[in-house]
């Protein structure tokens, strides 16, 4: 097949057709795609996956060079106006509710500072602070420090992609990390009355919280006054972020030798956020996230599987490499989510936060929470999972031969080797429907929204079998689903062959929820 447009997927609303210069061939499709992502890369939101290819007597007027539309308008999601804003809020709130009172520490370069549209990025941040999110702000300097170093007619030493940081360089990094720190602060101070921080009093606290150590010789080279954080006060910064404060960390320790390095920012937010046992750690990026080998955007990674990703990506740059090496780190001490965002994408850092979609890579840790397909060994753990259930008559009893029979409808996580969650999916593409049945998670494990999840995975199988509808029978969990979209139906809105098996004696209700 030949083919002369790309689609590609930024967010399950917005889809980008793509032409291609030259009929394409199935043969270059891997090229295209690599092509597509470089020229998206700034512009555009990251790309979540490429969907297919139009073929080449498709359509002869499709627009040129590009066109953005709602390829898969919601029914439910006003185009425009006020209406939309209120839309938005409401599906925001689910975040707004679970991120108050958490702690994040967010890392961005000097190049983000030194950039005009650094105060939309600080008016984000004020917005969180707003919303009650205790942050921790960690800043790079490089570029502050290089022009320094370049006025001066200083060389840059680089290894291993540190600087080395002789007398003169120090005297730059302090000059730098102060102007920047003072640049920043000055931002969150803004109260004019016709910005957005219109009337808002953000106490900033910034000083010593890191102690800090020589990184000493490395190959041979003395990296001087390069350091690594040793320690991290958490009681000082636990106490500002309890007053209230945003604390602001720049690339900087001190030794109790009293001297004083230039650390990587990496490290110190890494660090701060092991330290405090932060919620998030969020890196904002001059790369849009991490891409797989076509180029597409991976949302979601495993601790575990960074040192692979970085071994068949030997080009990944430096910057995105140290982030993803800090943020595997972190979580396997305990961080539970690490987000690599680009900062060149308008909104990115709230459209991570309080959307479904996601506008980055996000790493975990929990290799023994992945969501993954039952296989047929899985049988044992799941019957555990779901005996209780059934004997509260809660779940419709399955015998271990049905079971084995149907395990490939269901999914699970699995902790430490146990069958904490199940869900199972069963399709009937002819009604547009799948039912989505024997959702149960261990009752340790609960409200920690791994229902949520589930039900997240489920809508998703669904929706790319193209099933627009989603139905559950239910005896005691009824407002479960209600609160997550699902509305009272007939029995009638059933499948038939679902509508003939119906269990009067148990008078399940029926809900229904469209995708
Ligand atoms: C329903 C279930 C899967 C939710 O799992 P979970 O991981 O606790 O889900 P979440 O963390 O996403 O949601 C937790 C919220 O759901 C609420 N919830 C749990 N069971 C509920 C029920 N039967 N009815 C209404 N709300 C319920 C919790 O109170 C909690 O709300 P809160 O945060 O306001 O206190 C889990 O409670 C379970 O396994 N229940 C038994 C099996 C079952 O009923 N399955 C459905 C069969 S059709």
């Amino acid at each position: 097949m030949h083919f002369q447009c790309i689609v590609v997927e930024f967010s399950r609303d917005y889809h980008l057709l793509v032409p291609t210069p030259e009929r394409g061939s199935r043969k270059n499709k891997k090229e295209e795609k690599r092509r597509i992502t470089r020229i998206l890369a700034n512009g555009f939101a990251p790309i979540r996956r490429f969907l297919f290819l139009i073929p080449t007597h498709h359509d002869k007027n499709l627009p040129l060079p590009y066109d953005v539309s709602m390829s898969k308008p919601d029914p439910n999601l006003p185009s425009a106006g006020p209406d939309r804003c209120v839309h938005w809020f409401r599906q925001a709130t689910p975040y707004i509710h679970a991120h108050r009172g958490r702690t994040f520490v967010i890392a961005f370069g000097g190049e983000a500072v030194a950039e005009a549209g650094f105060s939309e990025l600080v008016h984000d941040l004020a917005l969180l602070h707003g919303l009650g999110i205790r942050l921790v702000l960690v800043h790079g300097a490089r570029p502050q420090i290089e022009e320094r170093l370049e006025r001066r007619g200083a060389a840059l030493h680089y290894a291993r992609g540190l600087r080395v940081t002789d007398a003169e360089a120090l005297a730059c990094v302090k000059e730098a990390a102060g102007a920047v720190r003072v640049e920043i602060e000055a931002l969150l101070s803004l109260g004019l009355a016709n910005s957005p921080m219109a009337g808002v009093r953000i106490p900033v606290a910034s000083g010593n919280f890191v102690t800090a150590k020589p990184l000493g010789v490395l190959d041979g080279i003395d990296y001087q006054h390069t350091g690594v954080v040793r320690r991290i006060d958490r009681a000082s910064l636990r106490w500002r972020l309890d007053d209230g404060a945003v604390a602001l960390m720049s690339p900087i320790g001190y030794s109790p030798t009293g001297e004083v390095f230039n650390l990587s920012a990496v490290d110190v937010a890494s660090s701060a956020a092991i330290a405090l046992g932060a919620d998030k750690l969020i890196f904002l990026l001059e790369e849009p996230g991490v891409a797989d080998a076509s180029g597409g955007l991976i949302s979601n990674l495993l601790g575990q599987d960074v040192e692979a990703l970085l071994t068949d990506a030997p080009d990944i740059p430096e910057e995105l490499a140290q982030s993803l090496r800090a943020g595997a780190h972190a979580c396997i001490q305990g961080v539970e989510r690490v987000h690599l965002i680009g900062r060149r994408t308008l909104g990115a850092l709230l459209r991570e936060l309080f959307t479904h979609d996601g506008a980055g890579t996000m790493i975990t840790a929990s290799p023994y929470e992945e969501l993954r397909p039952a296989r047929i060994d899985d049988v044992g753990g799941i019957l555990e999972l779901l005996r209780p259930l059934e004997q509260q008559d809660i779940l419709v009893r399955r015998s271990r031969e049905r079971l084995e029979t149907e395990i490939d409808r269901f999914s699970l996580m699995e902790r430490d080797g146990m069958v904490i969650a199940c869900v199972a999916i069963y399709c009937f593409p002819a009604a547009d429907l799948a039912e989505l049945a024997c959702v149960a998670v261990h009752p340790d494990y609960r409200s920690r929204a791994r229902g949520d999840k589930l039900l997240e995975y489920v809508v998703a199988i669904a929706r790319r079998q193209g099933i627009g509808r989603l139905f559950v029978l239910t005896t005691q969990t009824a407002h479960w689903f209600r609160e997550r979209g699902f509305e009272p139906v007939g029995l009638e809105e059933l499948p038939l062959e679902k509508q003939a098996l119906y269990n009067y004696r148990r008078n399940s209700k029926v809900f229904i929820k469209t995708l």
